[in-house]
């Protein structure tokens, strides 16, 4: 398994702003959030059955999933709301000039 390093992972721009951008990045889907904490990333998959969480409503700091209506923290992945048992696997990020950075 290679090493971890930062990786680009999109530029600001292309963000929603204040909103979730589901991003393809090497195979995976992952989603930015844009959170009034700043951003974070996860997996975009619910952890439930799979639906892509950038489909579903958005606060600023929850995610709900479209399929479901699971809810997790956007900031720490943490499930709040039934159906969803499991965390979502956040990935480290960083804001590096204009793009987005994972340490992947
Ligand atoms: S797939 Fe997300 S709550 Fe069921």
């Amino acid at each position: 398994m290679a090493e971890k390093r930062w990786q680009a992972l999109i530029e600001l721009s292309a963000l929603e702003p204040d909103d979730a951008t589901p991003v393809e990045f090497n195979g995976r889907l992952f989603g930015v959030y844009d959170t009034i904490d700043g951003y974070f990333v996860s997996d975009a998959r619910c952890t439930h059955a799979g639906a892509n969480l950038c489909d579903g409503y958005f606060d600023g700091k929850h995610i709900e999933c479209p399929l479901h209506q699971g809810l997790f923290d956007a900031r720490t992945g943490t499930a709040i709301a039934a159906p969803v048992t499991r965390n979502l696997r956040m990935i480290e990020c960083r804001v590096n000039g204009d793009v987005l950075e994972i340490y992947l």
